[in-house]
């Protein structure tokens, strides 16, 4: 199971996928990378990363202490219609970015890119307001299920297809605050 049995007394028992060791290795990896790539564009433009609420909070919180560098954090709110584990393509933003990202070096960072289409329509959307450069960071990808051929610079972990949970992603909105990735196990 997991290294967090009081995490087995929840109605949902949960088998572990990526301990809490590993997202915290790959995640000071991830950081080292971006600072290494970004290092040299700081001081022209403001670095910008860009948390997808809410699934991404608790990566972006690590990550962002793992990037050495003056960055500035902002969020954005993003729905998808349809039911909560089929991706319908329909995205609306819900909550906006707090100011313009014209000019600025731009790091989306999210939790995982499944059909590809939510990040599909952010980037596009984002490419609108002329940022300086755009990337993508996402935790986790699970190409079994791509639609959207979306480019992921910086990626933590390839999944296979299974439902995930902890570390940010929620089913029914719960569980965001399992401290490694597990996925449920069919009976
Ligand atoms: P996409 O548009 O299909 O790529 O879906 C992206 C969003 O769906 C993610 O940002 C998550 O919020 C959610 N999602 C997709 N797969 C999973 C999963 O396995 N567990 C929890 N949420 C998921």
């Amino acid at each position: 199971m997991t290294a967090f049995p009081h995490w087995n007394r929840t109605p949902d028992p949960f088998r572990e996928l990526i301990s809490a060791d590993a997202i915290a290795q790959r995640t000071a990896e991830l950081g080292a990378k971006i600072t290494a790539d970004y290092q040299p564009l700081i001081g022209a433009a403001d670095v910008v990363v860009v948390g997808v609420l809410k699934g991404s909070v608790v990566f972006l919180a690590d990550l962002v202490r793992h990037i050495a560098l003056p960055v500035v954090l902002d969020f954005i709110g993003i729905s998808s219609y349809g039911d909560s584990t089929v991706s319908s393509g329909v995205v609306q933003i819900t909550q906006d970015l707090s100011r313009p990202v014209e000019g600025r070096h731009v790091i989306v960072v999210e939790d995982i890119v499944d059909t590809g289409h939510t990040v599909a329509y952010l980037l596009q959307n984002l490419a609108t307001r002329r940022p300086a450069s755009l990337r993508l960071c996402s935790l986790l990808h699970k190409p079994a299920r791509s639609e959207r051929q979306v480019p992921i610079d910086y990626l933590g972990f390839t999944i296979e297809n299974l439902f995930v949970v902890g570390y940010g992603l929620d089913v029914s909105q719960k569980y965001r605050n399992l401290p490694f990735i597990g996925y449920v196990e069919q009976p």
